[in-house]
């Protein structure tokens, strides 16, 4: 028996960008990419290798919708088109840069200079006067985390934070009342 072992230059040249494809997804599979540095303090418990993937696509790109699998209350504020990120939901590192360590900071801004219309919620009368953000930005009514500081609210009516003067008669409280003072003599349209 005899083996013919001139190879026809077509079928080289197949194989040759058979084998190139192959080489290429087997790179593409790689998931040993090293890291550019440690993570923040929040998400210092995300170091390790098997948690690439829960900010990372196989390509090693940034998801947003990853980010947004953990962080669901801010997740249902974007889908319900609320809050300061409901025009932000991509590109999540424009803004929060991680692998610079455990002591960076994921949010850079300053609480003091933060423009309230941002938010979608422009704060009128007296409520524009009030300089401590935790008055209405803390307590069982915000998500405030463990490690880090909330802005998210639960509920935002004027009941959820004003005592109810008229045990629930009148339930639309700007049917009388502004935000400006409580008396309705200097309600003002
Ligand atoms: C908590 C989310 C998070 C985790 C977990 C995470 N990364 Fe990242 N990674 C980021 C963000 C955000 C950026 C963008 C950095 C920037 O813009 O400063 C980034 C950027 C990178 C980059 C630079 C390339 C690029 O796409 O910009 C590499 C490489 C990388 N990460 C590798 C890793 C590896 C390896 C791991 C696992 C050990 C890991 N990352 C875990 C959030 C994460
Ligand atoms: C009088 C109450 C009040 C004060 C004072 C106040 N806020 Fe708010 N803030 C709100 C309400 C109500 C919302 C929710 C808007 C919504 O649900 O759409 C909000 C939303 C926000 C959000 C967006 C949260 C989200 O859902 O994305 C940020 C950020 C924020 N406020 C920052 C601040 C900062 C910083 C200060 C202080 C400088 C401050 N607020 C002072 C009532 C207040
Ligand atoms: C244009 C800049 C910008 C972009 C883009 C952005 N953020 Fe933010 N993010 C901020 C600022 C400023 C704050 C602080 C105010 C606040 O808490 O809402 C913040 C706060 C947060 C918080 C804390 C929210 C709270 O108050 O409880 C989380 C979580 C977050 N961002 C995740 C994300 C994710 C995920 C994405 C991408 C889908 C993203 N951000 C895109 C600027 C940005
Ligand atoms: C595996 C879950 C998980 C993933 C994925 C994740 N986070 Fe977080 N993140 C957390 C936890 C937990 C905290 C701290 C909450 C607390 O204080 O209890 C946090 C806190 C934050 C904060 C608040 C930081 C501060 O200093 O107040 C921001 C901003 C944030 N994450 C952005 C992101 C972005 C952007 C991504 C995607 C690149 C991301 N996160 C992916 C779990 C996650
Ligand atoms: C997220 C919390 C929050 C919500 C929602 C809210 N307020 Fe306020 N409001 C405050 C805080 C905090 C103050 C300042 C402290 C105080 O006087 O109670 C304030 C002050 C006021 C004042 C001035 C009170 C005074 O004695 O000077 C009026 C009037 C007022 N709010 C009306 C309203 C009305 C009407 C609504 C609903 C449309 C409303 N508020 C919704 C938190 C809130
Ligand atoms: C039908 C009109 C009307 C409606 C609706 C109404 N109020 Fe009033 N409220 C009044 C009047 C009138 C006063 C007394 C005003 C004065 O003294 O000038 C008052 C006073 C108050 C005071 C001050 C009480 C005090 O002891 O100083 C608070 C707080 C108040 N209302 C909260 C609310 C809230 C919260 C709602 C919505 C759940 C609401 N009101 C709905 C008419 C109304």
């Amino acid at each position: 028996m005899e083996f013919n072992y001139r190879i026809n230059p077509g079928n080289f040249i197949r194989f040759t960008l058979v084998s190139l494809c192959m080489v290429f997804f087997l790179f593409s599979l790689d998931t040993t990419e090293e890291s550019p540095g440690k993570l923040s303090r929040v998400h210092s418990h995300l170091n390790g290798s098997k948690s690439c993937s829960s900010c990372h696509d196989r390509e090693h790109k940034l998801e947003s919708a990853k980010c947004l699998e953990c962080h669901t209350a801010l997740d249902k504020r974007i889908k319900s088109g609320k809050g300061y990120h409901r025009n932000k939901s991509e590109d999540c590192d424009n803004c929060h840069q991680e692998h610079k360590g455990k002591g960076a900071e994921l949010i850079q801004w300053n609480p003091k200079d933060f423009d309230h219309d941002d938010t979608g919620y422009t704060l009128t009368g007296a409520h524009k006067k009030i300089k401590n953000c935790s008055l209405c930005h803390s307590g069982p009514n915000s998500f405030m985390g463990k490690n880090s500081r909330s802005y998210l609210l639960k509920k935002i009516k004027c009941i959820t934070c004003h005592k109810d003067a008229h045990n629930k008669m009148y339930p639309v409280c700007t049917d009388c009342h502004s935000i400006i003072d409580w008396r309705v003599d200097i309600w003002s349209p």
